[in-house]
């Protein structure tokens, strides 16, 4: 079944000339990076409204520093075979773009180019005062929060509930998810908006979505056409394999 699903997949994506991926936190779960909503999440430690809200950044911004820098020992992951396996799809010409949900940069570590950053990148920090950027590696965390030279608050430049989605970003995963003729929604638990509204515009623009995901999902079984279960690092490297043997 999973096997025949998954050639499904390769035969879905040759057909089309414009293939985007929807990730989410899965996607780096065998990183080492814990999801936010699963067992274990990120969500049972951390209170998103007291942790990840907007408003706590600007009443006690040492907060969200505090969860940032328990996720700041992860930024030592390395990509997993998930994220090889959509760089290698980019690099052979069968995905455009990935529309990214996590702030990881593991993508883009991985050697995929064209990565919408959806919610910001938390190895950048802004400042607010002057809106200076520093890479997270170069600051320290020791006292939170960390300031710029300036001595304004540096915030991640990741979004937080109650932030818009950075302008750039949304209207080019609009214009990805408006043109691409398959998207894989790959490890996202799909009920964040508006991320999880893309798979819906891309299925009424005719597109055909295939979920990666080793649980079903709000999307399974009404937006996404099939569901593949399994794992990111498991399914992607098996996709890639199969689309080399039909394609090349
Ligand atoms: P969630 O934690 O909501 O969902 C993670 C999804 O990954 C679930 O559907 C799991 O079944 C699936 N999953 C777990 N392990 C996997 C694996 N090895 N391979 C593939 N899938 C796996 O995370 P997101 O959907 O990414 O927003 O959450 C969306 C947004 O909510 C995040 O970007 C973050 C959070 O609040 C912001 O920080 C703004």
């Amino acid at each position: 079944m999973k096997h025949a699903l998954i050639k499904r997949a390769a035969e879905d994506i040759l057909r089309v000339s414009h293939v985007t991926a929807l990730t989410g936190a899965g996607m780096s779960a065998e990183s080492g990076i814990p999801t936010f909503r699963d067992k274990g999440g990120f969500w049972e430690r951390y209170d998103p409204e007291e942790y990840a809200h907007i408003n706590t950044f600007y009443t006690a911004p040492e907060k969200p520093w505090q969860m940032f820098k328990a996720f700041e020992m992860q930024v030592k992951a390395r990509p997993n075979a998930g994220h090889l396996a959509l760089a290698e799809m980019e690099r052979l010409g069968w995905l455009q773009e990935i529309i990214a949900q996590n702030v990881d940069d593991l993508h883009q570590e991985a050697g995929n180019s064209a990565v919408i950053e959806f919610h910001g990148n938390f190895r950048r920090a802004v400042c607010l005062s002057c809106g200076a950027y520093y890479e997270i590696k170069n600051i320290s965390l020791d006292i939170l929060p960390p300031r710029c030279r300036c001595s304004g608050v540096l915030k991640p430049d990741a979004v937080f509930f109650g932030e818009p989605i950075p302008q750039k970003a949304f209207m080019q995963a609009v214009e990805a998810t408006r043109s691409c003729k398959v998207m894989l929604v790959v490890g996202t638990s799909a009920i964040v908006y508006p991320a999880a509204d893309m798979p819906a515009i891309a299925r009424q623009a005719g597109a055909r979505v295939i979920e990666i995901n080793p649980e079903p999902t709000s999307l399974t079984g009404w937006v996404s056409d099939y569901i593949i279960l399994g794992k990111a690092g498991e399914i992607l490297p098996a996709l890639v394999e199969e689309l080399k043997k039909m394609a090349l």
